[in-house]
């Protein structure tokens, strides 16, 4: 959260710079690093901060843009502050006539009228200017004060209204304060650099920008399978941006695109397990597939029995599914004696421990991969002990590394 760009962005499922940059320390520079699952850019800035090319992939729209005004370095003071000027000068006009009552209402619950009313206007600015270097970076901005000017904590990772933010109003000082901020920020780094590349694609997908073999190290953080909904922890923003406007278009235009990680992805009625059998990953994984199964049937039994009957065995067949796809497109990307990181955590969806980075190293060799190594670097799940009904089981967060 200190560090100069990383820290543009308060992103739930963002992961530690230091680490991409303590790999980075022995990579030779013309090394082109491929991240499939972007996020808030910090492998791709990383990346670009210490001279190295990187191409990334992120599903979701809202992260993409942050991605790119992360990446551009080009945007100049003076121009930031003419733009501010204009800003300030449409919300003295426009601030006592302004309607929100069209705003979605979720936004409405979320800010107070004030607050809203200014952050309204600085975003229909924001979206009518025309040079998309200005535009990405105010996007941006204004996406990290919609956190600091809420009225409950919107991303822990989900709405907390039981908490109140404190100090959560000035959304106009906050936003200004933002910018400035940027920009010395990006004052601070080289003039001359290699931009980094993002794409908005889905990452179970072949990228055709991508050459086959184009690059040599993998960085990455793929979503765990501990049901973290991607589209519930950003739809303030998505619906602030226009982006979203329900749950509907949340399934539809966010969920659809990202590696399956929460229940709500899918419809339990449309799996069948035995459809399921005779899919690509089912055929080609056949050496896990009966351990899977175990423990499908094991976590389905234990679903009955609980309160919430969520199904963590379905969601945990589309994940690995949807994983070796991604382990299939990286391997295509990746050129051989390449290595892959991936932080990864393991899981015990109702009480089942699986071991999902072993498992996600087994698929990789199905995926054309030589080998994998794991090294553990912390035990998580142990603060929840006091919860009555959660698991003892400890659970750990690993790096899988793919040869
Ligand atoms: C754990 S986060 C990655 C965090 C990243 N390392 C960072 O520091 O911000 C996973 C990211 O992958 C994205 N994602 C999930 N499924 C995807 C897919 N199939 N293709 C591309 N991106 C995907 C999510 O939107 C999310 O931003």
């Amino acid at each position: 959260m200190k560090s100069p760009i990383h820290n543009w962005y308060k992103f739930t499922a963002g992961f530690s710079y230091k680490f991409v940059e303590e790999i980075l320390k022995d990579v030779p520079k013309d090394a082109i690093i491929y991240e499939p699952f972007a996020g808030c850019g910090t492998t791709l800035v990383s990346a670009q901060k210490c001279g190295y090319m990187a191409i990334g992939n992120e599903g979701q729209e809202l992260m993409y843009d942050i991605c790119r005004a992360k990446l551009n370095w080009s945007v100049e003071q003076s121009k930031v502050k003419e733009h501010l000027e204009q800003i300030e000068s449409i919300l003295s006009e426009g601030i006592q006539t302004y309607d929100v009552s069209a705003e979605n209402t979720l936004l409405q619950e979320l800010y107070d009228s004030y607050n809203l009313k200014v952050l309204c206007l600085i975003r229909n600015y924001i979206l009518k200017i025309a040079d998309n270097t200005y535009q990405l970076f105010f996007k941006l901005a204004l996406s990290n004060v919609l956190h600091k000017t809420a009225i409950y904590p919107i991303a822990v990772p989900y709405i907390s209204r039981n908490k109140r933010l404190m100090n959560n109003g000035q959304p106009y000082e906050k936003f200004k304060t933002t910018c400035l901020n940027m920009v010395n920020d990006i004052n601070l780094q080289s003039r001359s650099f290699t931009e980094a590349v993002v794409y908005l694609h889905d990452s179970r997908e072949i990228n055709n920008s991508i050459d086959s073999d184009t690059c040599s190290l993998c960085i990455t953080s793929p979503p765990y399978l501990n049901n973290l909904d991607y589209g519930e922890v950003s739809k303030v923003h998505t619906h602030f941006w226009g982006i979203t406007n329900s749950w509907n278009d949340i399934t539809q235009k966010v969920r659809s695109q990202l590696v399956t990680g929460a229940t709500t992805h899918y419809k339990d009625a449309e799996f069948d397990i035995d459809d399921f059998m005779q899919t690509d990953f089912a055929l080609h994984n056949e050496n896990i597939v009966p351990e899977l199964t175990r423990m499908y049937e094991e976590i389905k039994k234990n679903a009955k029995e609980r309160a919430g009957k969520k199904s963590f065995h379905i969601l945990m067949m589309h994940y690995f599914d949807d994983m070796y796809r991604v382990l299939l497109e990286m391997r295509r990307v990746l050129r051989a004696q390449s290595k892959a990181y991936l932080i990864l955590g393991d899981s015990a969806p109702y009480g089942v421990y699986v071991p999902t980075t072993q498992i996600l190293g087994e698929i990789a060799l199905s995926a054309g991969f030589d080998e994998y190594a794991i090294y553990k670097i912390r035990s998580r799940g142990t603060k929840w002990k006091s919860l009555s009904n959660r698991h003892n089981i400890e659970l750990s967060e690993n790096i899988l590394v793919l040869s």
